[in-house]
């Protein structure tokens, strides 16, 4: 069971759009990432991270190729038990933090777990618990116009690992954020990965945090075109 990948990607395609309009997002992408691993994505805008995370995490359908995540091909589930599978396993943290404005910080991080029809109380003990754990339990019944850029994002890491999800997706986490900050953050999701169990995809332009990888898979042109091996930094 230990030696089922995360996430496997065989010949994935997107072709956007249709006749002379269509765009060749992701033109044949094989990825294979392990349980406990940190991997970043990095390359050109319009090279296809993007594409490439969304079809990982099931929220956008491939043209062609297979996508498993921990065995498990989302496109051949009913798509009801798809965004089960979705709502327990993953979280996202997106570029733009996406914290819903006149909700507070422990409501905004407890949405997954409403979502998942947990109860109130519960979900808000959970969301408490994971807003410690990212430095910002002075801040629970704050709003996030209340809050630093930096702590929003904090907020959209708490929100996203408040199911404890096996696979954490995040696009562009620190392109946002000065260097401080963005190195705090990457040191939150570093430690996230740590545990052993839990994977990681974090897409970059940032090469300030590329220390933070186990492996770096290099774009171009809806293309990985190597991978790169990284000694790690231990927390
Ligand atoms: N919804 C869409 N409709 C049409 N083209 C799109 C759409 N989303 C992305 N693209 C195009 O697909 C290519 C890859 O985009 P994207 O995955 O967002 O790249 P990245 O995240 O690396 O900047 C780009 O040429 C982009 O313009
Ligand atoms: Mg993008």
């Amino acid at each position: 069971m230990s030696d089922t990948p995360a996430i496997l990607c065989n010949g994935i395609k997107k072709i956007y759009g249709t006749g002379d309009t269509q765009v060749h997002a992701l033109r044949g992408v094989d990825l294979e990432v392990h349980p406990g691993e940190l991997l970043m994505l990095v390359g050109p805008s319009g090279c296809g991270k993007t594409t490439l995370i969304s079809i990982i995490a099931g929220i956008l359908d491939q043209t062609e190729g297979n996508c498993s995540l921990f065995g498990q091909d989302l496109r051949q589930l009913p798509s009801t038990d798809r965004v089960r599978f979705r709502g327990k396993h993953i979280g996202f943290v997106f570029q733009a933090f996406n914290l819903i404005p006149t909700l507070t910080v422990a409501e905004n991080t407890a949405i997954p777990l409403l979502i998942n029809g947990e109860n109130r109380e519960r979900a808000l003990a959970r969301a408490a618990e994971c807003l410690k754990e990212v430095g910002l339990e002075s801040k629970i019944d704050a709003l996030p116009s209340q809050l630093s850029g930096g702590q929003q994002q904090r907020v959209a890491i708490a929100r996203a690992l408040v199911h404890d999800p096996k696979l954490v997706v995040c696009d562009e986490p620190t392109s946002a954020l000065d260097h401080q900050t963005g190195t705090k953050v990457m040191e939150i999701l570093k430690g996230l990965a740590m545990d052993g169990k839990r994977s990681l995809v974090i897409v970059t332009h940032d090469a300030r945090i590329f220390e933070f990888a186990d492996r770096i898979a290099h774009m171009d042109d809806g293309h990985i075109e190597r991978v790169e091996a990284r000694a790690a930094k231990d927390n």
